[in-house]
């Protein structure tokens, strides 16, 4: 058997056996969804801080409608996926998301009808997301205009099935482990807001944390870069202001502009409040840390 195989058949029957488990939905609260214009408003700024344009909102257009194409190389084979539309268009969008649909969808990887996304959508970072973001942003997609804009079917080997993802996720639980723990200052709530918009909305790891054989991300190596795909977080050498530039304009340290796939997430992190920032920087150039080293930096 090639690894392939091996791998396929380890998943498929831990997806078996656990199927009857967890084919119930996981409890989440009933809540509606908000309407007024604050909520809407902190919908919006969750929008920007959790980068769902970089996926959903193709270059050029002015509405989450989709369509964008991510190639992945996943433990199971090549995958194309198509970002689905998720302006509120009743036939080719969501309309008609309740605040259970966007909890379940956002912090399980659960759909409406029970089925299950792949995790090219990242729930698995946007799981620690608060309640009132996920509904906030749910409020500010239901407030856009509805677009019709049909996405094509993602494009992957036929023994690959949606149903699988219920072995994964309960796997993912329990193999993706933990991250390394902030000591110093953990209590502090910039430092706490920073630890969640890295690790929950802002979702640095889905790029920069390895991931295990079949594909788990794996914490206890957070931001450590992937070979092929991104550089580790190293922020040695880095001051905080230093820091909340990058997030800005997307200029290190050492005077280099990212690019690519970065590019994208800078022009999310560049539209947060400086607060935002500054909550950023605080996490990532903190004193501990395997890979910071940086606690000369504190100025
Ligand atoms: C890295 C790319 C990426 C990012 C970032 C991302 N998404 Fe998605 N999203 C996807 C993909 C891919 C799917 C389809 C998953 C599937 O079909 O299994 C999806 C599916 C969805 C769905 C379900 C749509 C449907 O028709 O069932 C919703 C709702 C959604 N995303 C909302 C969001 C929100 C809100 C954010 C930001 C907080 C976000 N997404 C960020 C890639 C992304
Ligand atoms: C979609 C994938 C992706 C996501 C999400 C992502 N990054 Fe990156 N990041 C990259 C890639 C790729 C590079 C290398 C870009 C280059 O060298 O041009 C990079 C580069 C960097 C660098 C520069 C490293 C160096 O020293 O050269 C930093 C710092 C960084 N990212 C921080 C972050 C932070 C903070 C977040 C979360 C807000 C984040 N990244 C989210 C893909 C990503």
């Amino acid at each position: 058997m090639t690894t392939k195989q091996i791998t396929l058949s380890v998943i498929g029957v831990v997806a078996l056996g656990v199927l009857y488990a967890v084919f119930g939905l996981p409890s989440v609260s009933d809540a509606e969804l908000p309407t007024d214009v604050e909520a809407i408003a902190r919908g919006e700024y969750v929008y920007n801080a959790g980068g769902c344009g970089a996926c959903h909102q193709p270059e050029g257009t002015t509405a989450p409608i989709g369509g964008y194409v991510i190639e992945a190389e996943s433990p199971f084979g090549a995958n194309t996926f198509h970002v689905p539309n998720i302006t509120p268009d009743p036939e080719t969008g969501i309309g008609g998301w309740t605040g259970k649909d966007f909890l379940l969808a956002l912090k399980h990887g659960r759909s409406p009808g029970g089925s299950f996304y792949w995790p090219a959508f990242p729930f698995r970072s946007y799981k620690d997301m608060t309640d009132q973001d996920v509904l906030d942003v749910g409020a500010y997609l239901m407030s856009l205009p509805a677009v019709k804009n049909e996405v094509p079917d993602h494009e992957m080997p036929a023994y690959q099935f949606r149903l699988m993802m219920a072995g994964w996720n309960i796997m993912a639980g329990f193999m993706e482990g933990t991250p390394p723990a902030v000591v110093e200052g953990a209590d502090d709530p910039q430092m706490q807001r920073g630890i969640y918009l890295a690790r929950a909305l802002g979702h640095c790891g889905e790029c920069h944390t390895p991931r295990n054989g079949l594909g788990m991300l794996q914490m206890s190596q957070e931001f450590a870069g992937v070979e092929g795909l991104s550089p580790a977080i190293d922020t040695a050498g880095w001051s905080t202001d230093e820091f909340v530039g990058f997030l800005q304009l997307g200029m290190t340290a050492s005077f280099d502009f990212v690019g690519g796939e970065m590019a994208d997430v800078i022009e999310h992190t560049s539209l947060l409040s400086e607060a935002d920032q500054a909550a950023y920087a605080a996490f990532f150039t903190r004193g501990e840390g395997e890979s910071s080293g940086a606690a000369d930096n504190f100025e």
